[in-house]
């Protein structure tokens, strides 16, 4: 098994960073207006249904493999869970409209499978599709355009207890909850997205086991990793044929890899995380088949494939979401599998409180390498950074480093457009602080920062200047 160290970078302290308060004179100095990218650009939040509901086992919701997961609080760094999260559930109206406020016209939301089906399969929970039905209603009230995500992690416990992904079965087990999603929610939402990140919740959940439902191994791995490729397609095809005029989309974790010396050596060993980290899900999805070449570990999916699954494995989706938030320097290493190591930030770079490199040159290089596939559209479905908050007594939060961060990422996102990607959205992650998975309630990326004791909310300076940057043309 790959050493936990690989897959997280240790969080160090956060570079000062030397930036006006002035918003406006802000956006020109970076110039960075929303005019330049276009009419009919996206802009938005996105976020997760585990992340923000809560609620996690009101109204007839089923236990999710996230709920399992926390029970036990040394899973989770700071001994949170997202038993309560943001409240979402019970605050979404007042939530919406904040959103408005801030003037995003798009919001991104997964629904949650173990609250519209309990068991994964058959009996339909009513209560929580009411839930649904009131929050897209209310959005489309506001003016604001639902994003749908299928499956962002929140996998039905009583389906893991099955094999969860490992399990070919659950291409029908997905396709029964895909269909009735698109059935209930179709004639209100036009944008669909089928998984969020299939290289994350596979490495961590069924690889490193550092994630729920903190399985290990490579077969388990591959397993899971040919069976979410299955899903991806068979997800598209489904909303495809029960949704009139959408527009479907996948979402994909990736990070610009550079070999961290000029050589053979170094540069194979960034050929294969680039494999892990960018390419093992697109590739079959666009007819490529799986890219053993660098890394021929992933061969050993071949046990799983069947005859029919070359072509089903495809699928054209109008939309590519690209979730980044960083570069990867490697190197090559002793560790088996892969043979490749992540190079740890350098003392004196600008990191995340993740521990995160600030690299905005790396989302222009992976929105440019995404480009190259030739894929009708690329969305930045996710982008952002958490740091390290101060609420003032003036109840204001400063997030200066985290608006320099944000006009430097967009500034690339509209030189990659610039330079001919077919870049038509962004959205930011996220909108309030959350429940960030095994990290807990630590990290906070939000753009409006949320008491979790209280749940008050209290709009970030970051918040601000996005509502300024979209205002009306
Ligand atoms: C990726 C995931 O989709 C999201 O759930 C997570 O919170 C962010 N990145 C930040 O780590």
């Amino acid at each position: 098994m790959i050493p936990l160290r690989f897959f997280r970078f240790i969080a160090s302290s956060v570079a000062a960073n030397p930036i006006k308060t002035n918003f406006k004179s802000e956006i020109k100095e970076l110039n960075i207006d929303r005019k330049d990218f276009g009419h009919d650009f996206h802009w938005g939040v996105a976020t997760a249904s585990y992340q923000i509901e809560g609620a996690w086992n009101t109204d007839g919701k089923g236990e999710s493999i996230w709920d399992r997961f926390t029970v036990n609080p040394k899973n989770v760094k700071d001994r949170t869970n997202g038993q309560v999260a943001t409240d979402f559930y019970n605050r979404y109206e007042s939530d919406l409209v904040l959103l408005k406020d801030l003037n995003f016209e798009n919001f991104r939301f997964s629904f949650s499978w173990p609250r519209i089906l309990p068991d994964g399969t058959g009996k339909v929970n009513e209560k929580g599709i009411d839930f649904y039905n009131r929050m897209i209603d209310k959005c489309l009230e506001l003016g604001i355009e639902p994003w749908a995500m299928l499956y962002h992690w929140d996998l039905p416990q009583k389906l893991e207890d099955l094999g969860g992904w490992t399990n070919r079965d659950i291409i029908g087990w997905f396709s029964e909850y895909a269909d009735l999603c698109t059935r209930m929610f179709g004639d209100r939402i036009q944008h669909w997205m089928v998984l969020n990140e299939p290289a994350s919740f596979t490495t961590l959940g069924y690889l490193s086991g550092m994630h729920a439902p903190q399985k290990g191994g490579i077969a388990k791995f591959l397993a899971a990793v040919h069976h979410a490729s299955l899903c991806q397609a068979e997800g598209g095809r489904i909303i495809r044929e029960n949704v009139k005029e959408s527009h479907i989309g996948t979402t994909f974790s990736c990070a610009y890899t550079e070999p961290q010396k000029r050589s053979g050596r170094y540069q194979r060993a960034s050929e294969r995380l680039d494999v892990m980290l960018n390419r093992l899900f697109i590739e079959p999805s666009l007819g490529m088949g799986y890219p053993y070449k660098e890394l021929p570990f992933i061969r050993k999916i071949d046990q799983f494939i069947q005859p029919e699954d070359v072509e089903n494995l495809k699928f054209d989706f109008d939309f590519i979401g690209i979730q980044n938030y960083f570069r990867v320097t490697s190197r090559p290493s002793l560790i088996p599998l892969i043979w490749a190591n992540r190079v740890k930030p350098s003392a004196n770079a600008e990191v995340t409180a993740m521990g995160w490199e600030v690299s905005p040159e790396g989302i222009y290089d992976i929105i440019m390498q995404f480009a190259k596939y030739g894929v009708k559209e690329i969305i930045v479905t996710e982008n952002g950074a958490a740091f390290h908050d101060h609420l003032k007594k003036n109840g204001k939060i400063h997030d200066r480093q985290r608006i320099h961060f944000y006009q430097r990422y967009l500034q690339n996102v509209l030189r990659a457009k610039n330079d001919g990607a077919p870049v038509t959205g962004y959205f930011a992650w996220t909108f309030i602080d959350n429940f960030e998975w095994d990290e807990g309630t630590r990290p906070r990326f939000g753009l409006v920062y949320n008491d979790f004791k209280t749940q008050e909310r209290i709009v970030k300076d970051s918040g601000f200047w996005f509502q300024q940057l979209l205002n009306k043309f």
